[in-house]
Parts: structure tokens; sequence; C-alpha cells
């Protein structure tokens, strides 16, 4: 896992969004795995910034989300599917048909799960995962006490998370937010060949600790990162701030990136 740490999280956006620029520019018929929240927004107009300069082309690129709410369509203003239409698909030459979401419309919730498992094999696999971070730990939307080995499937979210997400969309109201949600599984995100995560904010202190620091543990799932061997996490310093050993991922991450 290497983490890098920056003053602010503008610099954190640019960096991910370089080296998602780089690779795409490297291999244009990248896979991408990528995420929902209010954390990516930034990197995703870094992204789009990039395209607008002719620096990179995501025509053949194709993409798979984490997640989907079950019961919104994928036109419902707070669905995943058009926040990614919204904050990056609209913005970048990506072809739609080439950007999958989970439909958490789908008549068998358990076949559509399958069904995108088996077409991001046929894909060949994602190449470069994008995540937030829950504040309890958790990643796409696989909650303290999910199998670190669990596949894409309907999944239960705790009230912390129904809150959270209430705080930043559904205009506050708790009561409009589902309570199931179809996701990746941790087991399936793990087997992308390189992870982006990104987290912002002292509300993601304990989060940050847990997935670096902690034991790897069902209770925090993002810990399950520590066994995959090509995890970059750009995070600001008040995300970081709980680590114990902050100065040295930042000096090791640093000099990697050559910065
Ligand atoms: C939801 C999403 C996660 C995301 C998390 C944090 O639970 N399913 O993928 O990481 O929210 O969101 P934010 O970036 O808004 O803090």
């Amino acid at each position: 896992m290497e983490v890098v740490i920056c003053k602010t999280k503008e610099e954190a956006s640019r960096l991910a969004a370089d080296m998602i620029t780089a690779a795409v520019k490297k291999n244009p018929k990248t896979v991408l795995g990528l995420a929902t929240g209010s954390t990516p927004v930034m990197m995703y107009s870094e992204m789009a910034k990039a395209v607008k300069a002719k620096k990179v082309s995501y025509k053949l690129v194709k993409s798979w989300n984490l997640d989907e709410y079950v019961g919104l369509a994928g036109t419902h203003d707070q669905s995943y599917r058009y926040f990614m239409n919204e904050n990056l698909f609209k913005k970048i030459d990506i072809k739609l048909s080439n950007t999958h979401v989970l439909n958490g419309l789908a008549k068998n919730p358990e076949k559509e799960c399958r069904a995108y498992e088996a077409q991001i094999k046929k894909a060949g696999g994602i190449d470069i995962q994008v995540l937030g971070i829950g504040s309890d730990g958790h990643i796409a939307f696989n909650e303290p006490g999910t199998s670190l080995s669990s596949r894409t499937s309907v999944v239960y979210l705790t009230p912390s998370t129904i809150k959270d997400n209430a705080r930043l969309f559904f205009g506050g109201d708790m009561s409009k937010v589902p309570t199931q949600a179809l996701s990746m599984g941790v087991g399936t995100i793990c087997e992308a060949k390189k992870i982006i995560m990104l987290a912002f904010g002292k509300g993601k202190a304990d989060a940050i600790k847990g997935c670096v620091e902690g034991g790897m543990s069902q209770f925090c799932t993002a810990s399950a990162l520590q066994a995959h061997n090509d995890t970059w996490i750009f995070c600001d310093e008040a995300a970081a701030s709980k680590l114990k050993l902050k100065d040295y991922y930042a000096w090791r991450s640093a000099t990697k990136l050559g910065l």
C-alpha cells in the first residue's frame, strides 16, 4: 500500500487523475472501475480537463462502477448512474455504451450481479479501480461484517452510512436513502490490477487508520487492500492525521512518484 499525503485535496485529486491519464495514454483500452460519492468529483474534473486538452482519449476505455442503490432507476437524480453521467461520462469522450453501472431496478438482482461479474471477466478484468472510503471503513457498499472475499451481490446499508449519504445527498432526508444496494464485493474489488483510493477530511481519519494500520478485518472492509500489491491511497493531511507512520509513507510514496 502506498499512501500519498498531500497538503490539499486539490493536489491529491490532480495526482490521482495524472496516474489515470498516464495509464489510459499507455493503454487506450484500459478497463476502469469507477466510484461515486463526493470524494472523486474533483479527480473526475481533472480527468475531463486532460481530455479537453487532448492529452488523452477515453474512446476505447470501458468502465464498470462499484455499486448502485436498489430501487432507483438510472434516470433518478440520486442514482449512481446519473451521478456518473453528470460528473464524468458527459465530460469525457467515453462511449456511454462502454460504461456499466449495476441496474438498481433489476427484477432478479442476484442474476444481475452474476452477469456483471461475468462482463468484467470477459473484458479481461479491471485494470484500475477507483475507490472512496466510507467513514466506517467500507469500500463500495461493503459494510462492516462483510466477508473480505465477498462477490458482487445485494447488500444492506448500516444506519451510519444511510446518515452519511443523506447528509451529502438526498437533500439530507434519511428516509429517502435506499437501505439496500447492489455492490461489487470486496473479493471482486481486490482482483483489480491497480487500486486508487481517495480520502479527504478528518471525517475519514479513523477509516484510513483502520484501512492502513489496523488489522485486516471484516469490520473495516478497506483493510482487505493490505493484501493487494498495487494500491495507492491519495489523501489530504486531515485524512492521514491518525496514521502512526505518516511521515514515512509520505516520503516513500513521494520518492516513488518522483515528487
Ligand atoms: C458511498 C459509496 C462509496 C463511497 C462512500 C463515501 O457509501 N458507496 O463508494 O466511497 O459513499 O462517500 P463520500 O466520498 O461522499 O464520502
